[in-house]
């Protein structure tokens, strides 16, 4: 059989999730794939960090020149996180003829025309599965399974971290800061908690999915948002004492022509289906003009969840699907047909759903 080689950039909690899918799944990943997926290099800024596993066959560099230049890889998996130097790795990794795999959401919230524009002038697919639910294949979903639809409406639990915490919170009265620092030792968190904590890693993956469900390409500071850092033990005590429990819901609807999208820890009734998700879990609930509602559930961050997601995107890169995707569905065009108009909602403070 023929084999691809892969330049895995980033052998941290999801970078060493992959590598470790890739070794010891290779058969079956070769199978779906049509051609062997060889991890030839990983990079890391680190060398003398010690690794966890033995990631046989990878030789682990510090220097992604190495990739970038090697003319036998052909996709390029940036796992590496923060914007700019993953901005830099995307883009020379494109302008290279290569491929690109990312779970990078904060990257594609803040760069995504630039990074699909590169994309196009070189005719390379970038696929981003794990950008947004994790393990949750919502971007195929919204991209494939439901592409028949016009979605009406996103209610959704997006960040792991937070509703790891609210869980331990509400169900372990765990405090706030011990909550975290678990969330954080369970490879959840970002390598900035805030971005969790404070709503914005949310907001980026709603920036990804309003660009998915409505063509609409939104700036993550358009989004209100607030997140979970302000709460206490005694706000989540009432909620339940009411009948409810308290999320951070990613929220986007067509309203009258325009898109309202907020970011807000949101009452939700405890007998409602987003209501029934716990500890790392992620959901989405889309509602599309044909199939109605439809629900979305799994893991949304950590090791293996997360490597699932990008390990399917390599799958659909080597088979040839996501370079027909990445074509047809043209991702942060500037020649798409206008969006609907986007509209903040109002204040992000906590909102009541019914979801
Ligand atoms: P992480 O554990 O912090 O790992 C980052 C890796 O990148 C480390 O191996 C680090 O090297 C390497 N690195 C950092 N800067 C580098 C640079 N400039 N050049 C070369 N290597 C560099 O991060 P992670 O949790 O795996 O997250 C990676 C990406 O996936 C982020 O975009 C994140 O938002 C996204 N994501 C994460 C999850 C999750 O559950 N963790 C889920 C979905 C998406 P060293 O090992 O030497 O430090
Ligand atoms: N820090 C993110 C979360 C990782 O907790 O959801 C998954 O994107």
């Amino acid at each position: 059989m023929q084999q691809v080689s892969v330049g895995l950039v980033g052998l941290g909690t999801v970078g060493a999730g992959v590598a470790r899918l890739l070794t010891q799944q290779a058969d079956r990943i070769a199978r779906r794939a049509g051609r062997r997926i060889d991890c030839k290099w990983a990079v890391v800024r680190d060398l003398s960090k010690r690794r966890e596993a033995d990631f046989e066959g990878v030789r682990i560099i510090d220097d992604v020149r190495r990739v970038i230049d090697d003319p036998d890889v052909e996709i390029v998996v940036e796992l590496i996180g923060g914007v700019d130097a993953a901005r830099r790795i995307v883009l020379e990794a494109l302008r290279a003829g290569k491929h690109v795999v990312t779970a990078n959401k904060a990257l594609l919230a803040e760069h995504g025309p630039e990074i699909f524009a590169a994309a196009r002038a070189a005719d390379r697919a970038v696929a981003f599965e794990a950008s947004a639910g994790g393990g949750v294949p919502i971007v195929n979903a919204l991209n494939v399974g439901l592409a028949a639809n016009q979605i009406q409406s996103l209610a959704a639990i997006l960040n792991g971290t937070c509703n790891y915490i609210l869980t331990q919170m509400t169900h372990e009265g765990m405090a706030y800061a011990d909550a975290l620092a678990d969330a954080q030792a369970l490879g959840y968190a970002e390598a900035d908690p805030t971005l969790d904590v404070d709503g914005t890693d949310t907001a980026h993956k709603l920036a990804i999915l309003a660009q998915l469900a409505f063509g609409a390409n939104v700036k993550t500071a358009d989004i209100p948002r607030e997140g979970i850092d302000r709460l206490e033990l005694a706000d989540l005590t009432y909620a339940r004492e009411l009948g409810y429990t308290i999320k951070l819901l990613a929220h986007a609807s067509l309203v009258d022509g325009g898109l309202e999208l907020r970011v807000a820890p949101t009452l939700v009734r405890r007998d409602a289906p987003l209501a029934q998700v716990h500890g790392p879990y992620n959901a989405i609930r889309a509602v599309g003009d044909a199939v109605g509602d439809t629900l979305f559930y799994g893991r949304g961050a950590g090791m293996m969840p997360t490597a699932s997601a990008v390990v399917g995107d390599l799958i659909d890169v080597v088979a040839g699907r996501a370079i027909l995707t990445s074509r047809i569905l043209d991702f942060w065009s500037a020649d798409a047909p206008p969006p609907p108009s986007c509209r903040r909602a109002g204040s992000a403070a906590a909102t009541t759903s019914a979801s």
